[in-house]
């Protein structure tokens, strides 16, 4: 049984993985500030696991939660482009100083790997299709200008350090429990919400930018994965479902599952979205033995499943 500091392990991502670990025996603690966390992720694991209830920002606190630990799953983030657009700052804080702070205190504590969530975000304006690890990073919002400094950071601390680091660059996930309701809700679960409860719903754009949605259980698998395979410290992966799809059609698979049109507009595109995104997966599944196994339409027939639970 090994140790895992899962930071974010109350948040969409963190939750999952978390819920994967207890599921295999692990020994988990968590440290998570529940600043878009919900306690409601961990309730039913909450005899399982150690929580600390602080910020990846403090020094101490962070000293604290590494002890004794194995590996760190580094989930914990303001993640959204329009937040970081909002207010770079804090973003920043939290994303780029609080993982500077993770990592400083791996490094001392003697921990043997960080696996990092980094984001397809850093790609940003190349628009070169599959994005490969090897292309230049082009982040083209304060988000993914933190996610990329994150993994340079973690890359830094691997050469120059030698603790070990797996940057994992997610690509859209979306699965159950995944936020519907906050200002920077993702579109998937905001849309299957809405159109469950027969919202009025808009469209950013003209719905024909396309992602590599990724269903969340791919992303936990690739975590694990990163945690313990070898010859990967220093190295930056793509975790996606390798199909790339738009809005557009992502709407259509949900009108068939949800059995309704839904009440659907189109509105200006968002500043920072990138037009198209499709991942070239083949590094993590040589490296990582990475395979995903839920593709986008079982993904949103398991996501509908569990909103409908809920509304
Ligand atoms: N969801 C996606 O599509 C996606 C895509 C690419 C990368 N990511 C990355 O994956 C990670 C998890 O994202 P998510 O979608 O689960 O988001 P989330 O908001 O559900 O989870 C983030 C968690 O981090 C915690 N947190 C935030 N600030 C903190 C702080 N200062 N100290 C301690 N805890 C803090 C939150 O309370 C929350 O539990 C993030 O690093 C995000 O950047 C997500």
């Amino acid at each position: 049984m090994a140790t895992y500091l899962v930071t974010g392990g109350a948040g969409f991502i963190g939750g999952h993985i978390v819920e994967e670990l207890v599921r295999r025996g692990e020994s988990v603690r968590v440290l998570d500030n529940f600043s878009t966390g919900k306690r409601d992720t961990l309730a039913a694991l909450r005899e399982s696991i150690e929580l600390v209830e602080g910020d990846i920002r403090s020094y101490h606190i962070v000293r604290e939660a590494v002890k004794d630990v194995d590996y760190i799953l580094h989930q914990g983030a303001l993640p959204s482009v329009p937040r970081s657009i909002n207010d770079p700052i804090t973003t920043n804080e939290v994303n780029v100083g609080g993982t500077l702070n993770l990592l400083d205190a791996a490094r001392d504590a003697g921990v043997k790997r960080v696996v990092y969530a980094s984001s397809s975000s850093v790609y940003g304006a190349n628009r070169d299709l599959p994005k490969n690890e090897d292309m230049v990073p082009l982040p083209i919002s304060p988000y993914a200008v933190a996610k990329l400094t994150g993994e340079k950071y973690c890359q830094v601390f691997s050469w120059t350090y030698g603790l070990e680091t797996v940057g994992l660059r997610y690509f859209n996930v979306f699965g159950p429990r995944q936020d519907p309701q906050s200002a920077y809700a993702a579109f998937i679960p905001k849309f299957i919400t809405g159109m469950l409860t027969d919202a009025s719903l808009v469209i950013d754009g003209d719905g024909t930018q396309s992602r590599d949605f990724t269903y969340v259980s791919n992303v936990v698998q690739a975590n694990l994965r990163a945690a313990v395979a070898e010859g990967v410290g220093g190295e930056v992966f793509n975790i996606a479902c390798g199909q790339s799809m738009s809005l557009n059609e992502v709407v259509e698979y949900l009108r068939t599952i949800i059995g309704t049109t839904g009440r659907i507009s189109y509105g200006p595109s968002r500043p920072g979205d990138v037009a198209r995104s499709l991942a070239d997966i083949g590094r993590a599944t040589e490296r990582l033995g990475y395979r995903p196994e839920v593709d986008l339409e079982e993904g949103l027939r398991r996501t509908v499943g569990w909103f409908r639970q809920g509304v």
